[in-house]
């Protein structure tokens, strides 16, 4: 049987032949510690560090290639903001569609810090009127995060007018990029952002186990690193140094998979943003339309193409979505996504919760005729319960 893959929202797959490719380069080619040695192949690791630094600057619009620190992953980039940054008595706003890597250490850290968590609520279709963050704004407000758009229904949040409203003040503002970076335009400075966390195992086309955070310089300054250590630099010390990305980068880097991430980053900006987000609203519009046909199917989130992305929730009446995530597989080869993502709160937001959902979520490989196969496997299904 043939294969369907629609869980892009968890991990981009197939991984491009240059992702792969890169990754092979580096281990069998120059395999060596960058920053820990003066001989040619250190310093070729230096370099592609250096260069996948300076990649992502370029592409998220950050002024200084040091502003980008690597981490394992995007949920690592949100517990380093939150526990390096917040103090006993800080009030933080975030979204009712936050993913649990933000909402767990956030629930953690409000009793042991003593914190005021606000929670903006949504609409039941995922969206946020800026109007109620500037409503929620108190005195004490020291850090608002977002996530640029729900893992569960897709709906975008409005990040750029909501950086318009926090522009000049002091309140640190925090963005999640998992569902986003490598599809939506991305910009740092527009964004008046403190914080971007990305991932590169999505959007990027990466490997899993890399991400990143871009900084601003007051919140480079004012946050704690996570994990202290070896870094190659100012060795005497005892202390951890607070240059960048030394401050918060300790320990032997993961350089396959910032090789990795810097092949699907250059495929990203060689396809061009436009052109996939172009692509994926054209697969998330026919699957919308196609899903409209079928009786007994409820989809969650915003039915607008253009204000989501390609990630679609829904149910089919009388049917559990973890059994239908199995029918769809066993019987059709299609591979999804179900339950609750995560991401409770949204499931709360969207009345969804708490059975879930199931979820399909497209990438830049994903195409047309998979679509109408997934939608004549749905039509099949809710036919023989009917
Ligand atoms: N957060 C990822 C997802 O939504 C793993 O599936």
């Amino acid at each position: 049987m043939e294969t369907i893959y629609a869980d892009h929202a968890a991990t981009t797959f197939p991984r491009p032949q240059q992702v792969v490719d890169a990754m092979v380069n580096y281990l069998c080619n120059i395999g060596c510690n960058p920053g820990r040695g003066g001989y040619g192949r250190s310093l070729d690791a230096a370099r592609l560090v250096y260069e996948a630094r300076t990649l992502l600057a370029e592409f998220f619009h950050v002024p200084q290639p040091e502003q980008i620190i690597f981490t394992p992953s995007v949920t690592y980039s949100l517990n380093l903001v939150l526990k390096g940054l917040l103090q006993p008595g800080d009030h933080v706003i975030v979204s009712s569609m936050e993913h649990n890597a933000v909402v767990r250490p956030l629930t953690r850290l409000a009793t042991e810090r003593n914190l005021q968590v606000e929670k903006l609520t949504c609409k039941p279709d995922g969206t946020l009127e800026p109007k109620q963050l500037k409503d929620a704004l108190r005195t004490n407000t020291r850090l608002i995060v977002l996530t640029h758009a729900s893992n569960v229904t897709g709906t975008l949040l409005p990040v750029y007018e909501i950086g318009e409203i926090l522009a000049g003040s002091d309140i640190f503002y925090c963005l999640d990029t998992a569902q986003t970076a490598g599809t939506e335009e991305i910009n740092f400075q527009d964004l008046n952002c403190d914080y971007l966390a990305f991932t590169g195992h999505k959007g990027l086309l990466g490997p899993p186990g890399i991400g990143g955070l871009c900084l601003s310089e007051r919140a480079a300054a004012c946050t704690l690193p996570l994990v202290e250590g070896g870094t190659g630099s100012r060795s005497e010390q005892v202390q951890q140094p607070e240059l960048l990305p030394d401050k918060f980068e300790s320990g032997t880097q993961n350089v396959p998979g910032i090789a990795g991430l810097t092949a699907g980053v250059k495929l990203v900006q060689e396809t061009g943003l436009q052109k996939i987000k172009k692509h994926k609203a054209e697969l998330t519009a026919a699957f919308l339309d196609g899903l409209a046909g079928i009786p007994g199917i409820k989809v969650y989130g915003t039915k607008d193409a253009g204000k989501t992305t390609a990630t679609v929730s829904l149910n089919l009446e009388g049917v559990d979505n973890g059994d239908l995530s199995f029918m769809l597989e066993q019987g059709f080869g299609i591979m999804t996504r179900s339950g609750l993502h995560c991401a409770p709160w949204a499931h709360q937001t969207i009345g969804s919760f708490p059975e879930g959902t199931l979820r399909f979520s497209f990438g830049l490989s994903s195409t047309v005729p998979e679509i109408e196969e997934i939608i004549s496997a749905l039509q099949t299904i809710a036919a023989e319960i009917a």
